[in-house]
């Protein structure tokens, strides 16, 4: 019987990967925090403590990072990215002395390092965190003062998120309470991996964002999630990801799809933005298909008035490049968002 092809959407758990769990004592050289909100949240806590309030982000940005900035008690301002999604240095005239800087690595294409180095030079004031959620590889070689990034989007595990502190350690972490959300995620999770109907999975998956929405504290991650992070072959599934994204570039050129970044093999990325004029249209359409992408992010009250994020917002589509896919699949997925273009 020909296997019934379906992609995207969240990962699923094979219930065996839980065996010899209930024995499990947490290794105490890795503090995973719930999310890369609740991640953040703690760097802007701590960064609060040396008298810091203001923060400057992108306005291409997810809603979830301006809530927690606003939940960590600062004043968000926004700025517009450059022609090569970097933030701008002219804009460095905006920001008052001790301020603090976000910078993000889009899909993992964008490395902000040599911008915060720049940044660094001309305003050593700064205290800099860098967005790595959609780049797990790099989280730890920004030369930012903090970055962080978020476990559930590159991996099957319900919660967790990683720091990634330069100079100084974050000292809140050891009094964090341990997330909630968790738990209708791995019920989706392990539902999804039995095959179920999509409503009846989706429906956890649905719930536990919305729990991830109203937490207002930084949490740290669930002790199961520290569990499966901690059986995670990383190098395989680099290897994995890094094969089907050269892959997607080598058949997406042929079908003429319009990429967002050039192919450059020192990046993984998380997914691999295409533009559409037609974007909508085509998410619908290869929905029949049973094919279900992302989209990084539609406008929002707080970016309305952003060329990028309107341009991004109505444009961009998300090929899911990662693990599980195989090159049938890959191929299948592009070829079928080719006929719908
Ligand atoms: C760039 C970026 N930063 C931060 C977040 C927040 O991460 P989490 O959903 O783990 O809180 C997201 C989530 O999609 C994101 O894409």
């Amino acid at each position: 019987m020909k296997k019934i092809i379906k992609i995207g959407g969240e990962f699923d758990i094979n219930p065996n990967i839980l065996e010899g769990y209930p024995d499990y004592t947490p290794n105490n050289n890795t503090y995973l925090y719930s999310s890369g909100r609740s991640a953040l949240m703690a760097i802007l806590k701590q960064v609060s403590t040396y008298g810091k309030s203001i923060i400057h982000i992108p306005y291409y940005i997810c809603p979830s990072v301006v809530f927690a900035c606003e939940k960590a008690g600062f004043d968000v301002k926004f700025y517009e990215l450059d022609k090569n999604y970097l933030f701008p240095l002219e804009y460095l005239t905006n920001i008052r002395i001790n301020d603090v800087v976000l910078t993000v690595n889009y899909f993992g294409f964008v490395d902000d390092n040599p911008t915060i180095l720049e940044i660094r030079n001309l305003r050593p004031d700064i205290t800099i965190i860098s967005d790595q959620v959609q780049s797990f590889w790099t989280y730890d070689k920004t030369e930012a003062d903090f970055s962080f990034t978020s476990l559930r989007k590159h991996f099957p595990i319900p919660d967790g998120a990683l720091i990634y502190s330069k100079n100084q350690p974050i000292e809140l972490k050891f009094s964090l309470k341990e997330s909630f959300f968790y738990k209708n995620k791995l019920i989706g999770s392990l539902l999804k991996n039995q095959s179920l109907p999509d409503n009846i999975y989706l429906k956890f998956f649905e719930d536990a964002e919305l729990e991830l929405d109203i937490e207002k504290e930084p949490l740290k991650a669930s002790k199961l999630s520290h569990f499966l992070y901690e059986k995670i072959d990383f190098e395989k599934i680099r290897t994995k990801r890094n094969e089907n994204y050269k892959y997607t570039y080598e058949i997406g050129l042929q079908f003429g799809l319009n990429f967002m970044f050039s192919y450059n093999d020192s990046v993984t990325p998380l997914n691999v933005p295409i533009l559409l004029n037609n974007r909508d249209h085509v998410r619908k359409k290869i929905m029949n298909n049973n094919i279900f992408l992302p989209i990084h992010w539609t406008q929002s009250n707080y970016n309305i008035c952003s060329d990028t994020a309107k341009r991004i917002g109505i444009n961009e589509l998300s090929l899911v490049i990662d693990q599980r896919y195989s090159k049938e699949e890959i191929y299948y997925q592009i070829e079928i968002i080719s006929k719908m273009i």
